[in-house]
């Protein structure tokens, strides 16, 4: 056979083994390269979370002074509406530009995208990325009615008021913040009525949220102060 023959046989049956076995890879190139991208989205999502949100929704999204998001029932649409307007009446802020928030549309898109597909390795790699460290899993105060009134119960009660979230609008010491007031000795039925039943811009601290041990706890703190 001549030699320009059999090469172009060569190549036709060359290009008949590289060009399918292409086209066989493709989906999966396509899905790396979709995943990559679903990765950026959420880890972008996750910068602003840890940034932002945790100091009211918990360090892992589990929920404090605002709902637990990490597995929220909501649809991303509905969740981007939500932290665009806030929710007036409450502490949940506007946190749209729009709206005098700190946040660009594209970066709440991405919060969105995080909180319908939840991920804390990706959430860790943003904690890396903003304070080079990851927060240690704070490990929940442990009360029961036996450990009584003592010292050691107060320092439960301190716990608590961190850990529940208090602190956050109350201050340090229980001494009072532009957000909400002093509570240092109130009275113990002052302070279960408005845990249980707020008045004013305060979120309900249902019992599954913080017990009557939990509560008793922070009152014997709040009254040692
Ligand atoms: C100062 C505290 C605070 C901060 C900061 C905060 N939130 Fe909230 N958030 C709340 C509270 C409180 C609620 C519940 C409001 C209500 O009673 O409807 C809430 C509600 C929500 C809800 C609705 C959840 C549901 O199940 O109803 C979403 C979504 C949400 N926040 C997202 C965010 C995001 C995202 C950020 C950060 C960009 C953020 N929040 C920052 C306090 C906060
Ligand atoms: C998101 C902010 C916020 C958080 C978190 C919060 N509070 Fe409050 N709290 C308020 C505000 C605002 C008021 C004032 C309400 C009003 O009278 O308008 C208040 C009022 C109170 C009062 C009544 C003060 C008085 O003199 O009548 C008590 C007691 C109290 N809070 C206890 C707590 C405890 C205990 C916790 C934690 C379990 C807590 N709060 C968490 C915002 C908050």
């Amino acid at each position: 056979m001549d030699k320009r023959v059999l090469a172009g046989f060569a190549m036709t049956v060359l290009v008949m083994i590289i060009v399918p076995a292409y086209w066989l890879q493709e989906p999966a190139r396509q899905s790396q390269a979709l995943q990559r991208q679903q990765h950026q989205t959420a880890l972008l999502g996750a910068e602003a979370f840890v940034t932002y949100c945790t100091v009211c929704h918990g360090d892992r999204g589990q929920g404090l002074v605002g709902p637990r998001l990490r597995d929220t029932a909501y649809e991303e649409a509905a969740l981007g509406k939500i932290i665009s307007r806030g929710r007036p009446g409450t502490v949940m802020p506007a946190w749209s530009s729009e709206e005098g928030g700190a946040l660009k549309e594209h970066q709440i898109a991405e919060i969105a995208f995080l909180l319908k597909h939840w991920d804390d390795a990706v959430v860790d790699e943003a904690y890396k990325l903003a304070h080079g460290a990851v927060p240690t899993p704070t490990t929940a105060t442990k009360v029961t009615p036996s450990t009584g009134q003592g010292e050691k119960f107060i320092a439960q009660g301190q716990a608590l008021f961190t850990e529940k979230g208090c602190v956050i609008c109350h201050g340090l010491g229980a001494g009072g913040t532009g957000l909400a007031p002093s509570i240092k000795r109130r009275p113990p039925e002052v302070v279960r009525r408005q845990v249980r039943n707020p008045v004013g811009k305060m979120p309900t601290f249902p019992a599954d949220r913080l017990s009557d041990t939990e509560l008793d706890a922070i009152i014997a703190y709040l009254n040692s102060l």
